[in-house]
């Protein structure tokens, strides 16, 4: 072991085209049902992890602030979980950044806690399977575990967890889709997923959403393969819109919708069947609305996008690769 026991990572987030929403294990982060997604080259985060028998306490800056107080102690948890795996005992001093806008509905949390838990390995000089690593990954945020395999992924329910981890279906360069996020609120969320999880079997429409739900994985995952757009569109908005209908049915209701989000996915909708663009809708636990697109309408979709009422920005982003180690920076 070497003096110096620290390490820098990078991962992207992803966006989920047949959606997480639920666990079977919350302690274990068992979800409910498998998932698929494609990881986001543009955005991503970076960080540096340090391990130190001389510490008293884990430490954590997000963009060079001290993280609250709640960031920390869920890192401190996930660390208990890596301390566990790798035998240790030391503390963390951790420095990450994003370089997109965190608890919008851009899954912040899946990058970060990829990019921690590649970091937290190779500082001790461990290399772990990328299996082994999607599923600690997975400890941390549900959707971190699709984070650390390359390209499109999907994550596998598993019974254990051992075998709850995600896998590469196709590489990113498979496809030239795009994922162009028309960003509505860059205001913090007031309900967490994790909250959400936690409420998604409150409603009644979650059993529906369970049971049908390896039909729009077999779905989603031909039409990637074949490169089928209209087949992708169609289930990735039936997923979406689906996961939302269970957000406003739990008990307490959650509404992540804006009137913007709304419009933007009708517009989307109407470019799609009237205009011909290759463009779908799809949105996570937050109101900005991702809009899946061919490279090839990108430009399109995102000066469209500027033009309508409550788009306060427009973010690109290009299949991406899988968490990796970085240059210390
Ligand atoms: C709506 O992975 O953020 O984005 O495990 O509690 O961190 P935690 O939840 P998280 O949930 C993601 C929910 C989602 C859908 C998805 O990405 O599949």
């Amino acid at each position: 072991m070497s003096d110096d026991l620290s390490a820098a990572a990078r991962a992207y987030s992803n966006i989920a085209f047949i959606k997480y929403w639920g666990n079977a294990d919350d302690a274990l982060r068992l979800p409910a049902s498998g998932s698929l997604s494609m990881n986001l080259a543009g955005l991503h985060t970076t960080t540096v992890l340090r391990w130190s028998e001389d510490l008293i306490g884990d430490s954590l800056t997000i963009n060079d602030q001290i993280a609250q107080p709640h960031a920390l102690r869920r890192t401190s948890a996930h660390l208990d979980v890596m301390r566990e795996r790798l035998g240790i005992r030391h503390r963390a001093e951790i420095r990450s950044s994003n370089n997109f806008p965190m608890g919008t509905g851009i899954a912040s949390s899946a990058s970060a806690f990829a990019a921690l838990t590649l970091a937290a390995t190779a500082a001790l000089g461990v290399e772990l399977s990328q299996r082994e690593l999607s599923a600690l990954a997975r400890r941390g945020s549900g959707s971190a575990a699709r984070s650390i395999p390359p390209g499109f992924v999907e994550w596998f329910t598993g019974a254990s967890h051992d075998s709850s981890y995600a896998e590469t279906i196709a590489g990113p360069d498979h496809w030239d889709l795009v994922d162009v996020v028309a960003v509505v609120s860059r205001e913090h969320k007031r309900v967490d997923s994790t909250a959400g999880h936690a409420t998604a079997a409150s409603s009644v429409l979650q059993s529906a959403r369970l049971q049908t739900v390896e039909d729009r994985l077999r779905m989603a995952k031909g039409a990637i393969l074949r490169r089928n757009f209209e087949q992708l569109a169609a289930v990735v908005e039936e997923d979406s819109n689906l996961m939302h209908a269970i957000m406003m049915t739990s008990r307490p209701a959650l509404f992540y919708w804006q009137p913007a989000s709304l419009a933007i996915m009708q517009a989307v909708r109407r470019w799609r069947e009237r205009d011909g663009l290759e463009v779908c809708y799809t949105l996570d636990a937050g109101p900005n609305v991702h809009c899946i697109c061919a490279s090839s309408d990108a430009q399109v979709v995102k000066s469209r996008l500027k033009a309508i009422d409550g788009v306060n920005d427009v973010l690109y982003s290009e299949a991406g690769p899988g968490a990796h180690l970085i240059a210390d920076e």
